[in-house]
């Protein structure tokens, strides 16, 4: 195999190759995504939500995400690894966006960092870019900005948004972005989007005509409970299969059956 750059994956998208993306956040999830082919490993800030049991991706920190890159990269052969600078860490400050994307790379040894925002923090993303750490830019809905939002629902569907939206992905690629994640927006936009942008654009709640598409790994395999929106597909129960192995490793403890003869020394 070879090992998946930020130029190949220019090259997928200019041959049409679609790109997967999953997020993991420790050493043993992050090692079956990288065996079964997973092209990117995203180490979300959403680790706040899926791993800490947060409400919003705000309160984990860059040394919680740089703890969680760490073990994601011991396992990883194949995949490009993308690190989250989490919320305050890196914007408004450029020199802050530095010096903590260096401490990402340096630490755990990944391979990209990604910013949520637009012309809003450009100083930053520049100044990161010019270090020679690639970035990943993220636009749509933000999940560090949620508060301003107010809510979860689908973002730039009016106009002035739109407009804002699509002069903010072409600033991400004019100043050296090697990809974006639109996050929920509406899939005509998405697509106008992609096709006038070279750089990938990796979708989550996007639709069909992106380059890529990423969820978080918890949600794909139904771990998480009580988040099901329209463009989560769920390809396992592991709540299910979780909870059934379980409650038989307790039964067989209370009806004294484990450990057995042979599972003994
Ligand atoms: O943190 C995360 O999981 C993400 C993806 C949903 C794109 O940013
Ligand atoms: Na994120």
């Amino acid at each position: 195999f070879k090992k998946i750059t930020t130029h190949r994956l220019q090259e997928m998208k200019a041959t049409g190759e679609k790109i997967a993306m999953l997020t993991a956040y420790d050493y043993s999830m992050a090692r079956i995504l990288d065996a079964s082919g997973i092209d990117v490993i995203l180490v979300g800030d959403s680790a706040s939500n899926v791993m800490a049991g947060n409400e919003t991706t705000l309160p984990i920190t860059l040394d919680h995400m740089i703890w969680h890159a760490t073990s994601v990269v011991k396992a990883v052969h194949r995949a490009l690894v993308v690190v989250d600078v989490p919320f305050g860490s890196y914007q408004g400050n450029s020199s802050e966006a530095l010096r903590s994307s260096i401490r990402i790379m340096k630490e755990s040894g990944a391979h990209a960092v990604k910013m949520e925002g637009g012309i809003e923090i450009k100083e930053s993303i520049s100044r990161v870019l010019s270090a020679g750490i690639p970035v990943m830019g993220h636009l749509g809905l933000t999940p560090q900005s949620i508060y301003k939002f107010g809510t979860y629902s689908v973002r730039a569907k009016e106009e002035v948004e739109a407009e804002k939206l699509k002069s903010d992905a072409q600033i991400l690629q004019d100043i050296g972005c090697f990809g974006i994640v639109l996050e929920k927006i509406p899939a005509s936009l998405a697509k106008e989007v992609s096709e006038s942008l070279h750089i990938p654009i990796i979708g989550i709640g996007a639709g069909p005509d992106v380059d890529g598409q990423v969820l978080v790994v918890h949600d794909m395999l139904g771990i998480t409970q009580d988040f099901k929106p329209r463009f989560l597909r769920q390809y396992a129960d592991l709540n299910k299969i979780i909870g059934e192995a379980t409650t038989n490793f307790i039964k067989d403890i209370r009806s004294k059956d484990f450990p057995n003869k042979e599972e003994s020394y």
